[in-house]
């Protein structure tokens, strides 16, 4: 097919306002699947993205479709997953492509990712064609949504398309108006073999497949490749087309994506904007794209340390197909051996935990998710041992004595907020409440305010999306990018158990925040920690200064006393039971704190 007949493009939508259904419709459409595989959301395929409805790894296929002029056109459409977290995945899949499908449930409008992705397409020059979709539902207002796309993003009414998706109602007008507004690839087949991988995955057999965007020349079965970052040279194994079931062909050419399989082992040699070329040519970089780096971080654990070995390889498997994940080498007197994961958001982090309990059967233990701090020293002696005075710490254990620090910074982001007017008045609390900067706020229209706020990233990552939902019914939207780092005021706050400093439990906090937040955990800690033969004297404290403290009185348990006699057999099972118990405590002097207490200590 000549590359005036290829279309690449996206469809960009806030969650649930039916991408996965409306890309169902088009493959339906041009024959590429079944009525019945359609209602399986096949670009939707991992259990985790089913369970949840949404969109985790994005997915593409190549459709042909037969326009007007009798011609048959390629398109390629490649998924992109939805949710705040993801725009790194977003706008990855936007390198492939030259148009987007800007898709807005006619019911709920315009929402804060709606916003967010208009703009990375904009930022990338790509044609928009704004979609309406769920227009089948009764009290859907496609005039007033329109209104708010011509105020917001100055979009001409007239092009507005309006579609419903679950009854597949105008999806051949979205196809034709992709065909008629959005550029063909601006590549060359005439040049020397150049492609971009923009995503990869692991196959049990035949290694890393990357996802390639071919921006010049041709590139034939039997060929080799060499990749721009590693140099390393690889025999092409397989190159196919997404259909979007995996279909073998005998070569792709520019302007065209497709998928190759070429042994490459892990995700240190298929490294996503990597740059391939036919063995030994020279080449220009195609890479624009840059990598995100992971905002929120969080320590994983073996519940006990004869599972490691398996919890470090289901993770490495799970790290293959996300190589937005990060991750170190960590320990902890009290978990042991594990690791430190970095995440580009909380529900990114949510979803890899839940996936590797589902996909992979571990049960890890993590520990609560926190940020990157930045600190700047002013110990001579520590500065010429780093040899550096500016640290990046996520682990607040990892913190040096406040003596040793100049200056302390903390990570910001940009926050887009989308809500009813009359939720207006709670919602600035909350973000005053997380120390939240007001930027903007303009009226969309009658009803609905959009704001921007700038808020430490450390105030949002445990619970302000769940706090916002509730405090609007359901109604407000979020999303937020890397906003860079603020000069700030923090305190390392120690808990400590009967003097003892418990490592797992400390956390950096904003000064002014600290003696809430201090009282807040003693207090939580007195209701998760089971009473104990001795009395635990809980403190908590910044530097020598204790700032909270609550007792949980000596307290006796001996399960087996309202037993009296008799029942040897049963006797036992109780003592056995109560062994069991022990073992998911940990120790801290001779204090047992269960595993739990970790994570939820942290939980407002
Ligand atoms: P993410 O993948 O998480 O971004 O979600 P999505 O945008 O792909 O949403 P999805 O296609 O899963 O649709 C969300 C819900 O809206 C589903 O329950 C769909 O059945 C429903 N839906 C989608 N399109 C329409 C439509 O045209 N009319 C009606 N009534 N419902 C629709």
């Amino acid at each position: 097919i000549p590359v005036e007949r290829i279309r690449n493009f996206s469809i960009i939508a806030h969650v649930d306002h039916g991408k996965s259904t409306l890309a169902d419709r088009i493959l339906e459409l041009t024959g590429a699947i079944t009525k019945q595989e359609g209602q399986h959301q096949v670009l939707d395929n991992l259990q985790v993205e089913r369970e949840r409805g949404i969109t985790v790894k994005a997915q593409t296929a190549s459709i042909f479709y037969k326009y007007k002029d009798q011609q048959t056109y390629l398109l390629n459409l490649i998924d992109t997953p939805g949710h705040v977290d993801f725009s790194n995945e977003v706008s990855r899949s936007l390198a492939a492509c030259d148009g987007v499908i800007l898709l807005v449930d006619a019911c709920h409008g315009v929402q804060a990712q709606t916003v967010a992705n208009y703009h990375l397409a904009k930022q990338r020059n790509l044609i928009v064609v704004p979609v309406l979709n769920k227009i089948d539902i009764k009290h859907a207002q496609p005039e007033k949504v329109i209104q708010d796309l011509q105020f917001l993003f100055q979009i001409d009414p007239k092009t507005v398309l309006q579609v419903s998706a679950k009854l597949g109602l105008g999806i051949k007008e979205v196809l034709n108006r992709v065909i008629e507004s959005i550029p063909p690839p601006q590549v060359q087949r005439e040049q020397e073999f150049r492609a971009l991988i923009f995503d990869s995955w692991f196959d049990k057999y035949r290694g890393a497949l990357n996802l390639i965007y071919i921006l010049n020349g041709h590139l034939e079965q039997g060929q080799e490749i060499q990749s721009m970052a590693t140099k390393k040279i690889y025999p092409l194994k397989t190159i196919s087309i997404l259909r979007p079931k995996e279909c073998d062909v005998k070569s792709l050419s520019a302007g065209q994506v497709g998928l190759i399989a070429c042994n490459m082992r892990n995700s240190k040699e298929s490294i996503i904007g990597d740059t391939i070329y036919l063995k030994n040519q020279i080449v220009q970089s195609a890479g624009n794209y840059t990598p995100q780096k992971p905002l929120v971080f969080a320590g994983i654990f073996p519940v006990d340390q004869s599972k490691h070995v398996a919890l470090r390889s289901a993770i490495d498997k799970m790290i293959l197909n996300d190589s937005a994940v990060t991750l170190m080498v960590d320990s902890s007197p009290a978990l042991g051996q594990g690791w430190r994961l970095g995440f580009l958001g909380l529900l990114h982090m949510e979803v890899f935990c839940q996936r590797l309990e589902q996909e992979h059967n571990a049960e890890p233990i993590i520990t609560a998710p926190s940020v990157t701090y930045r600190i700047v020293l002013n110990n001579p002696r520590m500065i010429k041992q780093m040899g550096k005075n500016t640290l990046d710490i996520s682990n607040a254990a990892l913190f040096p004595e406040p003596s040793n620090i100049k200056e302390y910074y903390e990570p910001l982001v940009m926050g887009t907020i989308i809500t009813p007017s009359e939720y207006v008045g709670q919602i600035i609390a909350l973000c005053i409440d997380r120390r939240g900067v007001q930027q903007s706020s303009i009226n969309i229209d009658e009803t609905r305010i959009l704001m921007t706020y700038v808020l430490p990233l450390s105030e949002i990552i445990l619970d302000f999306h769940d706090r916002l939902k509730s405090l609007s019914s359901g109604y407000a939207s979020f999303s937020y990018e890397d906003h860079g780092y603020h000069l700030t005021n923090l305190v390392r706050l120690d808990i400590h158990l009967n003097g003892r400093p418990v490592e797992e439990l400390c956390r950096i906090v904003h000064a002014t925040k600290a003696t809430g937040i201090a009282r807040q955990m003693v207090h939580k800690l007195k209701d998760l920690i089971p009473r104990q033969m001795v009395q635990i004297a809980i403190q908590a404290c910044v530097g020598s200064k204790v700032l909270a403290r609550e007792t949980i009185k000596a307290y006796r348990k001996d399960v087996t006393a309202k037993l009296y006699g008799g029942d040897v057999t049963r006797r036992m099972k109780l003592l056995r039971q109560q062994a069991e118990g022990k073992k998911k405590m940990r120790m801290f002097a001779n204090i047992r704190v269960p595993h739990e207490t970790f994570i939820n200590v942290l939980k407002r």
